[in-house]
């Protein structure tokens, strides 16, 4: 599956996430949250939390970090790695690309601690 268009590079200011439902190749929904962290960089992380079922797009962006809402677990935004407990298990990060004012992310290629 190739990329697929989510936002616009202006729709998010640093420290700004928003949750985007695409679909694998067969169909079924990835839902992601899109991140600008504070240094102005785009990611793409699966938005839901390792440790439970919740919307990690529900949290707080804090350096290149998002801390999900529930229990404080802060996921590194390139890895995907929990860097504090009750998380132990990382999320998928997606390829992301920026093309121009367009943010591009691609669901089938998964970067980071999670690949
Ligand atoms: S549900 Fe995210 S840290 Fe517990």
């Amino acid at each position: 599956m190739s990329s697929q268009y989510v936002c616009d590079t202006g729709d998010l200011a640093p420290g700004e996430v928003m949750r985007v439902d695409l679909e694998d190749a067969d169909g079924r929904p990835v839902p992601v949250a899109v991140v600008r962290d504070e240094a102005g960089e785009y990611h793409a992380i699966s938005d839901i939390c390792s440790h439970g079922q919740v919307n990690l797009s529900d949290g707080e962006v804090e350096g290149s970090t998002i801390e999900c809402w529930l229990h404080g677990s802060s996921f590194d935004l390139r890895s995907g790695k929990p860097l504090s407990l009750p998380a132990t298990q990382p999320v998928p990060v997606y390829a992301l690309s920026v093309e121009g004012d367009s943010v591009l992310i691609d669901i089938a290629v998964t970067v980071g601690a999670s690949a």
